[in-house]
């Protein structure tokens, strides 16, 4: 082949690549422009899942405030998977999902809900059910006739499979598949997720799985399981990574399945400073009353849904005491207080000293120039910067604050 030929063979293919990666992005465009949310099976239910527990959820997420809340995905998580059939089709587990799927989005979506769904990107998902290698086009094919409208894709049994290249074909096979469905990465951080997958997902896990608990890790044997709080320090430096349609997964929440009720508000807290994607994972049809009044909290979930999408930063770290700072569309600001301790820790908050800076999106607050009024977006307390904040915090407890100004010229 001569120089010429092979040059233009090289430039057809870069340009076909770069109109497929504009395809998806128009195709994808809007799905995530703010964090996703909803519920997924895993946290709670494991295996333990059939058609009749997903019906029931999404009855609750509409009788319990959360659809109006925002949660909007019911996403079937590992276990759902039967065999292929002898086209090599996937099919649901017979006995769990015995009226399939297309059956189940049409129940889901009539309740003004949408549907996800799980595979994985190697031969077997981590529960040993078929994974999608090799048949990526097929299987993203098959959701979309089914109507799906979420893909979670997981990373288990892919021995020296190159990441980006995996998730870049199901991510292609998606937009072939010619239905919108977000595109949710599951592959824990390992591969540096954020530094590529921004083209590629609307969101990328950046840890192992999460542990239910606030301070602690668990590692039995390869895995490893992370507390809210080892979660959240693995976040340091990929805030600049995070944006509308691509966002930084600190994984499924654990609000209601047997934290404190402090633990809950904070670990509900943390992932909306984050702009993580927020994902139910308790038992909706039976939660309490404080846990349904914890996660429909407006002014909290506003934080997360804010749509210049911008991650907290860490502007002060004090011992055990942390201030987190997001900056929010119009001016206002959200500002978490951390008590990362199991003791009371006492904040005397001078704002007078403190000026709020994001350098990567050029945002300050100067409280010296500026009074803001603030609202605790928990206790409802309002006040302003122009006195010192006191405030005592229990143990694993935030304290989360909208700061809007000016207040006074
Ligand atoms: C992995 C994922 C989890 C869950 C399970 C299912 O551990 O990280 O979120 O999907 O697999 O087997």
């Amino acid at each position: 082949m001569n120089t010429k030929r092979t040059a233009q063979l090289v430039l057809g293919v870069l340009l076909g690549a770069a109109a497929y990666g504009t395809c998806w992005a128009q195709k994808a465009e809007g799905l995530a422009s703010t964090p996703q949310m909803g519920w997924n099976s895993w946290n709670k239910f494991a295996c333990e899942i059939d058609e009749r527990l997903i019906r029931e959820t999404a009855d609750a997420m509409v009788k319990q405030g959360l659809k109006d809340a925002g949660f909007q995905y019911v996403n079937i998580d590992d276990c759902w998977q039967g065999q292929r059939d002898a086209d090599g089709n996937i099919q649901p587990d017979p006995k769990r999902f015995p009226s399939g799927m297309k059956a189940l989005a049409d129940y889901v979506h009539g309740k003004g809900l949408k549907l996800g769904i799980y595979s994985d990107a190697g031969a077997t998902t981590c529960g040993g059910r078929p994974g999608s290698r090799g048949h990526e086009y097929q299987d993203a094919r098959t959701y979309a006739s089914w109507d799906i409208d979420y893909v979670k894709y997981d990373w288990c049994n892919t021995p020296s499979m190159n990441a980006e290249a995996a998730y870049t074909t199901m991510r292609d096979a998606i937009a072939k598949a010619g239905r919108p469905m977000l595109f949710s990465l599951c592959e824990w951080g390992m591969s540096k997720p954020w530094e590529w997958a921004g083209q590629v997902g609307h969101s990328w896990r950046t840890t192992p799985d999460i542990y239910n608990c606030f301070d602690c890790e668990f590692s039995p044997g390869l895995s490893t399981g992370l507390g809210v709080l080892r979660i959240l320090d693995k976040q340091a430096g990929l805030r600049k990574f995070a944006g509308p349609g691509h966002w930084n997964d600190m994984d499924m929440l654990e609000v209601g399945n047997g934290m404190s009720e402090d633990e809950d508000r904070a670990h509900l807290s943390i992932w909306a400073m984050m702009a993580s994607p927020l994902i139910l994972g308790n038992d909706l049809r039976s939660m309490s009353e404080s846990t349904r009044r914890i996660l429909t909290n407006r002014g909290v979930i506003a934080v997360n849904q804010d749509k210049l999408g911008v991650q907290a930063l860490r502007v002060l770290a004090d011992g055990p005491l942390e201030v987190y700072a997001k900056p929010l569309d119009g001016g206002q600001w959200a500002l978490m207080f951390l008590n990362r301790s199991n003791q009371p820790a006492d904040v005397h908050h001078d704002w007078k000293k403190q000026v709020l800076i994001d350098d990567l999106n050029n945002r300050s607050a100067d409280f010296k120039q500026t009074v803001y009024r603030w609202s605790d977006l928990w206790s409802k307390k309002t006040g302003d910067t122009s006195a010192k904040l006191e405030a005592r915090l229990a143990p694993h407890s935030v304290l989360m604050l909208l700061l809007t100004g000016p207040a006074k010229p």
